[in-house]
């Protein structure tokens, strides 16, 4: 497994990977990687003949008061996990060599971040899409796979990989979840013993407003007051936002589709979780998890 640091160094990589008639996927992470990063390491393995991971904690998808400077970076037990996973090449560069003085260009994909995370994550959005367009640009991957953990920043990817015709392919892979049930993050480890199983309310939500779809119960808003008020119950959790919303636009709905999907932040303490999951996963068929090149 080869580690860059320079965006120079890993064009020049990519480029001799195509010269040799080799397909190359990658899997843009900000590191301290855990199963669910693997998970998609495994999903892009299968999809080509060389795989790349972009390990990068990107200072513009951050706000002034979120966790940039603290986040936590493990880069030693990060390449021996990515040896591990079968991967060929490590892009590891430096803040400023993505964004050079007189660096002054953001991408925004404008409908799509209005709600969820993005109402409350101001700019984030823009951070991630222009570092994404980026390394895309830098690495020329065919296929790039992203979690559907992050729900809204698939679609948000998929849209910019649309609007702008990157001739990439976007693939959606699922949530990686620890044993009962809480949703792997990098960010759990923040988490107290308390805060930690305060954490599983989540997962719980999902759970029941799964039972209540499968019962028949068809009214979100329900369903959404229901679950505001069982996780404002609990010590210490705060809900940022808890919504159903239509797979594919993220449109709120009223009444339930079978492409209806819970996606939900809270805070619990100072540590920030978000989860998401289909209400019928069984009749989940609707999703695109690919998307063609262009
Ligand atoms: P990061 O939080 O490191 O996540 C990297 C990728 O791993 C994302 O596509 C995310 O959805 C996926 N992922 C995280 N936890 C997961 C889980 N439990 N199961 C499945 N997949 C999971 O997301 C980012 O970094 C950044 O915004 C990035 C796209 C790298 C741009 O900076």
């Amino acid at each position: 497994m080869e580690i860059v640091h320079t965006p120079a160094a890993m064009s020049a990589w990519s480029r001799a990977a195509r010269d040799e008639g080799r397909s190359l996927a990658l899997v843009p992470t900000m590191g301290c990687l855990h199963a669910g990063h693997l998970s998609l390491m495994a999903a892009a393995r299968q999809r080509a003949d060389l795989l790349a991971v972009s390990i990068f904690v990107n200072p513009a998808q951050f706000g002034p008061d979120e966790d940039f400077a603290a986040y936590p970076r493990i880069f030693e037990a990060d390449c021996q996990a990515a040896e591990e996973a079968g991967v060929d090449v490590i892009f590891a560069p430096d803040v400023s060599a993505v964004y050079p003085p007189g660096f002054q260009t953001m991408v925004r994909v404008k409908e799509l971040t209005k709600g969820l995370c993005g109402a409350s994550r101001p700019g984030h959005f823009d951070g991630v899409v222009t570092v994404v367009a980026k390394l895309f640009n830098i690495i020329q991957p065919q296929l790039a796979v992203f979690g559907e953990k992050d729900f809204q920043q698939l679609a948000v990817v998929r849209a910019m990989v649309r609007d702008l015709n990157f001739a990439v392919e976007i693939i959606g892979s699922p949530i990686v979840r620890e044993k009962d049930g809480l949703a792997m993050s990098s960010r759990n480890r923040y988490l107290s013993p308390a805060e930690r199983q305060a954490a599983l309310c989540l997962y719980q939500a999902l759970q029941w407003a799964r039972r209540q779809a499968a019962e028949g119960e068809q009214d979100c808003g329900r369903i959404i007051a229901h679950l505001t008020t069982a996780i404002a119950d609990k010590p210490g959790v705060r809900v940022e936002y808890l919504e159903i919303v239509d797979n594919s636009d993220l449109r709120e709905l009223e009444i339930l589709t079978d492409s209806a999907r819970l996606i939900m932040a809270v805070r619990i303490g100072r540590t920030r979780l978000i989860d998401n999951g289909a209400l019928f996963p069984a009749r989940d068929s609707k999703i695109i998890t690919t998307q063609g090149a262009t």
